[in-house]
């Protein structure tokens, strides 16, 4: 696997890429790569002559700045991780060479999906996803790109950049990788002591617990009963809510099969997991 720091370096790649006709899948991340990553390389890798995937930590979409000085820093592990996988370029570029001198920020009309959930919760993030991911859409400009449904609420916004700005980039928005436990991957699981872990797994036995509830009793009892679950064991939600799966507006009775989201964010141990199911 080549190692890519600059554009400039990246501009020669791709077009040598582009000249042989080569389908261009792309993965972009924040680094801390976990199996939930290696997953959408893998499957970028199948789908495509060529992967590229990104590592850049994105200052723009940290709302919380102890956050972002938190956010594991483990290069040397990912680039053996990708090796392995067989991906064929890692872009890693600086602040500098992703927020050039002559950036411009992008203009991209949400709707209503920064309305809820994450957004009013983590003021100005899904703004700074859809800046720095622009940038690398423009700069890399793949025939696939690669996105975790773990992230439900981010793909909505991915969806929209793509739909606005983007109309020939495929996106392939993927199941969400859990460990053995239900847990959603993630690398803050990393910030999680033993205890903190077995807690966690309540998060995925409660979504499922809704779902399943669907065929005995009213949305609103099941989703009362899912975040009764985790109170029990002494999670603190911050949500967990019924939305419309395509909206992602909130709803108090059950839609269609397949259009029911239930999305959840809870804390442990001082570290906030988001996690969600679609039936
Ligand atoms: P990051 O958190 O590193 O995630 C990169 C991609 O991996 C995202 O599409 C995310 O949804 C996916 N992912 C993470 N955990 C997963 C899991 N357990 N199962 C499946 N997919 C999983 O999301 C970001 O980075 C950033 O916001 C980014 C899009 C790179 C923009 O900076």
């Amino acid at each position: 696997m080549k190692v890519l720091k600059t554009n400039k370096d990246l501009q020669e790649v791709l077009q040598q890429i582009r000249s042989e006709k080569n389908r261009l899948g792309f993965v972009p991340t924040m680094g801390a790569l976990h199996e939930g990553h290696i997953n959408l390389v893998n499957k970028s890798i199948d789908e495509n002559d060529i992967s590229i995937v990104s590592v850049f930590v994105n200052p723009k979409q940290f709302n919380n700045v102890e956050d972002f000085e938190k956010y594991p820093n483990t290069v040397q592990s990912d680039i053996n991780l990708l090796e392995k996988a067989g991906c064929d370029y890692l872009f890693l570029p600086d602040f500098n060479e992703v927020y050039t001198s002559a950036y411009q920020p992008v203009n991209i009309d949400l709707g209503a999906i920064d309305d809820v959930f994450e957004g009013p919760l983590r003021p100005g993030h899904f703004d700074g996803v859809v800046q720095v991911v622009n940038i690398l859409f423009r700069l890399v400009q793949p025939d696939m790109a690669y996105f975790g449904l773990k992230d439900y609420q981010q793909c909505m916004v991915i969806k929209a950049l793509r739909d606005q700005k983007y109309p020939k980039i495929n996106l392939s928005l993927c199941p969400t990788v859990r460990a053995q436990s239900g847990l959603a991957l993630s690398s803050r699981n990393k910030r999680l002591s033993d205890k903190g872990l077995e807690k966690a797994a309540f998060i995925y036995k409660a979504l499922k617990t809704v779902n399943e509830l669907k065929k005995h009793i009213e949305a609103d009892d099941a989703v009362k009963y899912g975040a009764h679950i985790l109170s029990t064991h002494h999670i603190e939600v911050e949500y967990f809510a019924l939305a419309n799966a395509e909206t992602l507006q909130p709803s108090r009775k059950w839609l269609r099969s397949g259009k029911n989201v239930v999305l959840a964010a809870v804390w442990i141990e001082g570290v906030r997991l988001i996690d969600n199911i679609v039936f």
